[in-house]
């Protein structure tokens, strides 16, 4: 039988959160079951941007140390980084040759991410989402588990595959594929994507790039620090509704009751059955021992894990191996039918 291969990755251009957390990491474990899994430390991506070489270096451990304490098996999963297989970089060229500069103008996140700046920002950033594409690509991945941010960019990654399935229709065929060489990757659904907001400021993402340290908890704050930001995040004066409908337009409570559900795995209105009609002072405490008792086994395994860089050594190397090993004959491929 078929098992569909998931691809993800995050990017080592921060410390990690609680967004990155409740929002991708965690859903990875699962998918270990169903699916076969690459999850990839992105680096390639996070230089788009400046990025000091000495931190680049150590998110990458400890990145790949989250995915392994969050229960991701790197036996289970292939868990590796991206720069180590040298063919993302050898495909994301093929696939620059393959996109459209119209298409890759109207990328909004590059928008965004450029801003008013756009004359001055690498052209790494400008072709990234050519350098996802091949992520995805290079493992012939059917499935990703993306959220709506990358929306656009998975839809990119669609156009190329089909533009390079229609452009080499000839060889591809002469070498024996019958459905096009790239499969058209979907969407993978793994339940309502969580977006943890700022705890400053409910209409912001939780990001590794916030301004005010209060507004971000990072997965290896200790449990103080984890209590002081749940306490001093912003909320109302009004006590927690007895239903998920009374949260409409209270963004900040909204946030707040989300977080507790997502760690507590519960619906809103579980948590509200419980909470329902109490204060702040009831509910931030219980939030924030509830997010200490979650995260601080995973940040004491990732403390040991980033310590021992033999062990981590170890499995990215032996991750970039068995990735390499599906990517090479992809790449052997793809080199014949363009003609290399
Ligand atoms: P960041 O925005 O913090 O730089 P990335 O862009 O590297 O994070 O995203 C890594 C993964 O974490 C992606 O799957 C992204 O959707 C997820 N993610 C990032 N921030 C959040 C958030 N606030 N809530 C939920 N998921 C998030
Ligand atoms: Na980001």
């Amino acid at each position: 039988s078929f098992t569909p291969r998931v691809f993800s990755g995050i990017k080592p251009s921060g410390d990690l959160h609680l967004g990155n957390y409740l929002g991708a990491i965690r859903r990875f474990v699962p998918l270990q079951d169903t699916h076969e899994t690459i999850y990839c430390v992105v680096d390639m991506h996070a230089i788009t941007v400046w990025q000091d070489p000495e931190d680049l270096k150590r998110w990458t451990y400890e990145i790949a140390a989250a995915y392994i304490a969050a229960g991701v098996d790197p036996k289970k999963s292939i868990i590796f980084n991206q720069s180590q297989v040298v063919e993302h970089a050898e495909l994301s060229w093929v696939l620059n040759c393959v996109a459209r500069m119209g298409w890759m103008a109207r990328m909004t996140q590059f928008k965004d991410k450029a801003g008013e700046n756009s004359e001055q920002v690498s052209l790494g950033l400008f072709a990234y989402p050519s350098l996802m594409a091949a992520d995805i690509l290079l493992y012939k991945a059917t499935a990703v588990p993306v959220g709506e941010d990358q929306r656009q960019h998975l839809e990119l990654t669609r156009d190329i595959a089909k533009k390079f399935n229609h452009d080499f229709a000839k060889q591809i065929a002469a070498a024996g594929f019958e459905d096009g060489f790239f499969p058209i990757t979907e969407t993978l659904a793994t339940g309502p994507a969580m977006r943890v907001k700022s705890l400053k400021d409910g209409s912001k993402k939780m990001s590794k790039s916030e301004s005010s340290d209060l507004a971000t908890i990072y997965m290896m704050d200790d449990a103080d620090l984890i209590a002081k930001k749940i306490k001093r995040a912003t909320s109302d004066a009004e006590p927690l509704p007895s239903e998920a409908a009374g949260l409409e337009s209270r963004p900040e409570a909204e946030n707040l009751v989300g977080i507790y559900a997502a760690l507590a795995n519960q619906s809103v209105d579980q948590v509200l059955a419980e909470f329902g009609g109490k204060g702040w002072g009831i509910f931030k405490p219980a939030l924030a021992d509830l997010s200490v008792s979650v995260l601080a086994p995973i940040a004491e395994e990732m403390k040991r894990l980033v310590s021992d860089r033999g062990e981590m050594d170890r499995i990215l190397r032996d991750g970039a191996d068995r990735a390499r090993a599906i990517a090479q004959p992809i790449m052997a491929d793809v080199r014949s039918i363009v003609g290399f």
